[in-house]
């Protein structure tokens, strides 16, 4: 993967740094969560060389329905929970890193060019509320800096929940 961030450890720790400030920036002035969630999805697609689909899935009881995203419209606009990853995340609350997403028994493809995935759930109030998802058209590209990074980011979007 000739783009991804493990191959330039340093320069990818001063981009999540910058990452990290602007999302909060796009926190604290957002005028909506759909905005918010907007914002942020654009600005990780635009940062980030490997990331070519950002997007969120919202909890709606025991579906997930597609939320503001950036990248190829999907035919995947509801999900079960259980079913493909997002489902998979969606029941046991916990982030999945996918390395190649053709070893998945359990995947839902939105496109042949995607090769791997990560999906990191949002909670508020203790309650699975959505999820942060993206697709990478390289093999293995998340390092783990990078998913802490994406982790401690839906861990901040949850109070776009508990303040409406
Ligand atoms: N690949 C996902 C479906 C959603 S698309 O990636 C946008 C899955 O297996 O759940």
């Amino acid at each position: 993967c000739t783009s991804c961030w493990r191959r330039m450890p340093e320069a990818a720790a001063m981009e999540l740094a910058r990452l990290e400030t602007a999302a909060a920036e796009i926190l604290a002035t957002a005028s909506d969560r759909d905005s918010a969630l907007r914002e942020i999805a654009q600005l990780l697609e635009a940062s980030v060389p490997h990331y070519d689909w950002v997007g969120f899935y919202l909890a709606d009881g025991r579906e997930l329905v597609l939320g503001p995203f950036v990248g190829e419209p999907t035919e995947h606009v509801r999900i079960a929970f259980g079913r493909g990853i997002c489902g998979q995340v969606a029941e046991s609350g916990e982030t999945k890193v996918v390395a190649d997403v053709t070893a998945e028994a359990n995947y839902l493809s939105c496109s042949s060019a995607v090769q791997s995935e990560v999906v990191v759930p949002i909670h508020a109030g203790g309650e699975f509320v959505a999820q942060l998802d993206i697709d990478s058209h390289a093999r293995d590209p998340f390092a783990p800096d990078e998913v802490e990074f994406l982790q401690r980011l839906c861990a901040r979007l949850a109070r776009l929940w508990s303040e409406t």
